[in-house]
């Protein structure tokens, strides 16, 4: 009892003394320890005091890129194919482009719209937070100098992104319905979609010509979907490979409080891809098979949940988890970066932008923990 009560003091006492301390630390650093409403806000303030490791700002400074990039590219589709509102401004939309998106779900431009506003929150986020712990940001707009897509209802502003020339891997569909196989072990999967990795196919319309016919703008929509699904497991591996070399425990709580958002819009996207309808685009002769027609679990299409495969140890029983996550393996920052320049995202851009990528995701990749 005598120790229980003592304890309490203890605790109470150093709460007041860390309450005290805030005080002189918010007067002595206005805007440091407060909020914007001026209220102080302990827990962050307490946190934040503690400086950022090296790793800590690199792992936050390539995310802030990778964040501006999957903005960049959900815009294009928000234009197009999404809602256009005071979240997520910009373009005016496509009637056949949406049609054909709706076919995967009649809710896809809301899922479109909400997307972008989430990517466009985490950049903006990770970059104020940079900027509070005295870091530099991240801005890539010089590089903003890719062509728009010139259907109606894009803007014509320079992007960072090309979405009309993408070769898009779907061997996410079958690495997730694996139970026996794992990246992180050197395992290799098949492309659900082969077609899609192979050549380069438009995710957008590139011009008002792309409307029709009607399987044609519905391979497009197709390949959106399956990207949606790339794009997002993506970062549903990056952030958790990440977070293993994060030091600090406030960049840890933020890096596993925004991915597994991405892991959100994941599990959205694989089930609104296994809705794209089997056809062949007449234009260029993309095959969108029968993804159940093999009867196989490989790419039954309402697999959309993980199945439970091997981890860390063959030894261990199998277990459904996020793949991949080894650090520095290909869940990385320069595994991302290389596996977004084979989608075809970057084409045309410059030596300079590359250069700039890579440092920043040799960077992070290169952060440990401690
Ligand atoms: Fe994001």
């Amino acid at each position: 009892m005598e120790h229980n009560v003592r304890q309490t003091k203890h605790s109470t006492s150093r709460r007041s003394f860390l309450r005290k301390g805030l005080v002189v630390g918010g007067a002595g650093a206005i805007g440091a320890g407060l909020l914007a409403n001026g209220l102080p806000l302990p827990a962050f303030a307490e946190e934040g005091r503690a400086s950022l490791t090296r790793g800590d700002v690199a792992i936050l400074r390539f995310l802030a890129a990778a964040e501006i990039l999957e903005s960049d590219l959900w815009q294009q589709y928000n234009e197009l194919g999404g809602i256009q509102d005071s979240e997520v401004p910009g373009g005016s939309g496509s009637a056949a482009y949406i049609k054909a998106l709706e076919v995967l779900d009649e809710d896809m431009p809301q899922y479109i719209h909400d997307n972008t506003e989430d990517e466009f929150s985490h950049f903006t986020f990770i970059n104020a937070y940079l900027v509070f712990k005295g870091a530099d940001p991240v801005n890539l707009d010089k590089f903003r100098t890719l062509p728009s897509s010139k259907a109606s209802g894009a803007q014509h502003i320079g992007r960072l992104t090309n979405l009309m020339q993408l070769s898009v891997d779907t061997s996410y569909w079958t690495r997730y319905r694996s139970r026996t196989q794992n990246p992180d072990f050197g395992d290799t999967f098949a492309q659900a979609i082969p077609g899609l990795s192979k050549g380069q196919f438009p995710a957008i319309p590139r011009n008002d010509g792309d409307l029709a016919p009607a399987n044609h703008i519905q391979a497009i929509a197709n390949t959106a979907g399956f990207h949606f699904g790339y794009i997002e497991q993506g970062g549903s591996s990056l952030y958790p490979t990440l977070a293993q070399g994060v030091t600090n425990l406030e960049v840890l709580r933020i890096v596993l409080s925004i991915g597994p958002t991405e892991t959100a819009h994941f599990q959205t996207w694989h089930d609104k891809a296994g809705n794209a309808p089997a056809l062949t685009d007449p234009t260029n002769g993309l095959v969108f098979p029968d993804l159940n027609a093999s009867g196989g679990e490989d790419t039954q299409t309402n697999l959309i949940m993980p199945e439970p495969t091997v981890f860390l140890s063959r030894k261990f029983p199998v277990v459904s988890i996020i793949r991949p996550t080894q650090i520095a393996g290909s869940g990385g920052a320069v595994a991302t970066i290389k596996s977004f320049t084979a989608d075809g995202l970057f084409i045309g851009q410059s030596q300079e932008f590359f250069a700039v990528l890579n440092q920043l995701a040799g960077q992070a990749d290169a952060a440990r923990r401690g």
